[in-house]
Formats: structure tokens, C-alpha cells, sequence
């Protein structure tokens, strides 16, 4: 069993229902990854992905490996049949193969590149991984999608719940960097499983990849889109169409209060880290409503019950 995407869960609700019983009690399972070991490969940084999985993986009782794989490894050639003369020094077959003999689970986070759609897309760091391991490889954040960040967001959703069909809204919001579209991917599929009104609304020309937003709802208009809504999830994302540009840093975008009193007193959810002021206004992230960091501590229980998945997979 590995896990890459939101399609690998094959019943959202009873995954968050798991779990929120973890939750509870999150030692029980301690033996389970006795002698077993997870490998964190990071070629890119992280501080919840890394803090949470590896918490996870020590409350099941694992044995944790983590390497910084861009500063601490050999540059990594992916290409079969590569004539490696040049740059790379160690070629993904070995490498793959190597680790695998070192863990019983291989987690990656491989961020897009933002230069080439068709390379990202073809997500070459996790796609080889796969290829090559001979253990279960987790996807920590690959370029097209975040499914430990999309699982811990639902988990979260579930636990302030509203007594009617929700009104879920993710909502673009301005940032000065080029950012991957992987959160905004995964909390779409995400979406796409639960029974809620789903609403995505971003500047015109914003659009994600339509393979992924299918038939969702996409609302150009922020205000309206605000209406009545239930969940705010705020996230920035770079041109997709105009692959990996800036097009757009309207400040209008910030989620802010006069926004969020649009809404049916909406919880403000961001998977972190956020630019303060930037995508949202300290007034709203600092309120009551904001479930930021409940959602940040549900990273350790959706990781948890992937990992104690995978072992039960594989024990
Ligand atoms: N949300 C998230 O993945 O955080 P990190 O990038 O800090 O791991």
C-alpha cells in the first residue's frame, strides 16, 4: 500500500472517523511498528509535515530516519538510460533501492518546480520512488498534491461540523512568491468526496488544473462566494495556465474581517505556514474562528493512521 493521493482513501468518512479514534488515543497501537522504520526523505523544507509524521510514526512505536535530501545527499539523476556525465551524481535505481533496504516506509516531499507543467506533473522524484522502492512510499507534499495536509484538513472539518450540509469555500489569496498549486489540489479532491456545497473562487485566469477541479463550483467573485459559507479555506496558488507565474497580487484577496462577516461565522482554516497580512489579516487569523493550529495538530493523527495502515499492510 502506498499513499500519493487523496484517490488512494477509499472511504473518506471512516478514515477521519479512524482517525479521530487515534486521536483519542494515540499510544494504543505502540507495537505495531516495533522494528519497523520510516524513512523522511525532504528534498524541500517543512516544519509541521516533518514534526507531525515523525511524531506519528514514534507514537506507533517506529524507528525515524530523516534526511535533508537536497543539502544532505548525492544529486539524484532520474532519466533511464541517462548517460551521467554531467551534474547527477547517483541515479534513482540505486538510490530507491538502496533506502529501501534501510526502511520499511519511504516518505518523500518533492515540491514542484513551477518551470515545466509536464515535468511536475509527471511527478519524477515520487513517480520514481515508486518505481524503483521496493517498500511503501507516502507522499509528504509531491508537485501536484498534499494528501496528509488534505486528510488532516478533513479531520478537522469533521470536528467543528456544522448541524447542516456545509458551505466549504477555497479561496485564493495574494502572496509574493510563486507557490505550487499541490494544498489547493488536494483539498479540492478532498472536497470533491464530502457532502458539502463546495465553492472555489479565485481571479479569473486563477483556474487549477481542470483534470483535478472537474466539475467543482468556481465562483469568480470572492464576496459572493463568501456568502453564507460555513469554512473559509485560504490558500495561494501560482498561475497554473501562465505555468508557475505571478499574475495576479491583488490585496482585495486578503481574507479580512469585513470578508469573513460575509460569511455564516465561518472557521478560518490555512494549512501553514501563512503570510500574515498578506493572505490573511492578523484580525481574522487571531480570532476564535480561526482553526489554524487545530488543524496543524491534526496533521500527527492524519500521517498516524496512514502509517499504521501501511504497517498493518505490510506486518
Ligand atoms: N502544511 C505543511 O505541510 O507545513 P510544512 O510545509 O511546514 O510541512
Amino acid at each position: 500500500m502506498n499513499y500519493i493521493s487523496i484517490q488512494d482513501i477509499d472511504n473518506l468518512s471512516e478514515w477521519v472517523q479512524d482517525a479521530l479514534k487515534i486521536k483519542k488515543n494515540p499510544l494504543k497501537n505502540k507495537k505495531l511498528g516495533k522494528d519497523k522504520t520510516l524513512g523522511m526523505l525532504f528534498f524541500n523544507p517543512s516544519l509541521r509535515t516533518r514534526l507531525s509524521t515523525q511524531k506519528a510514526a514514534l507514537n506507533l512505536g517506529m524507528n525515524v530516519m530523516v534526511m535533508n535530501f537536497t543539502s544532505e545527499g548525492w544529486t539524484l539523476e532520474f532519466e533511464d538510460g541517462a548517460i551521467m556525465s554531467q551534474g547527477a551524481s547517483e541515479h534513482i535505481k540505486e538510490a530507491a533501492e538502496v533506502v529501501s533496504q534501510y526502511c520499511d516506509i519511504i516518505a518523500i516531499r518533492a515540491f514542484a518546480g513551477l518551470i515545466d507543467k509536464e515535468k511536475d506533473n509527471a511527478e519524477m522524484v515520487l513517480a520514481g520512488f515508486l518505481k524503483y522502492a521496493t517498500v511503501p512510499v507516502v507522499n509528504m507534499e509531491g508537485c501536484t498534491g498534499h494528501p496528509l495536509q488534505s486528510l488532516a484538513d478533513a479531520i478537522t472539518m469533521e470536528e467543528f461540523k456544522t448541524p447542516h450540509r456545509p458551505k466549504v469555500v477555497l479561496t485564493w489569496a495574494p502572496h509574493p512568491k510563486a507557490l505550487p498549486q499541490a494544498v489547493a489540489n488536494s483539498f479540492v479532491e478532498m472536497m470533491q468526496k464530502q457532502n458539502a456545497d463546495f465553492v472555489i473562487t479565485h481571479p479569473e485566469g486563477y483556474e487549477l488544473n481542470p483534470e483535478i477541479t472537474k466539475d467543482s463550483k468556481i465562483e469568480y467573485d470572492q464576496d459572493k462566494a463568501f456568502e453564507n459559507a460555513d469554512f473559509i479555506y485560504a490558500k495561494n496558488w501560482s498561475n497554473y495556465i501562465e505555468y508557475g507565474q505571478i499574475t495576479n497580487a491583488d490585496t482585495n484577496w486578503t481574507v479580512t474581517a469585513e470578508k469573513m462577516a460575509l460569511t455564516n461565522n465561518a472557521k478560518f482554516m490555512h494549512c501553514l505556514p501563512v503570510r500574515r497580512n498578506v493572505i490573511v489579516t492578523d484580525e481574522v487569523i487571531d480570532s476564535e474562528n480561526s482553526i489554524v493550529i487545530q488543524q496543524a495538530n491534526n496533521r500527527t493523527y492524519s500521517a498516524q493512521l496512514v502509517l499504521k495502515k501501511i504497517l498493518k499492510s505490510i506486518s
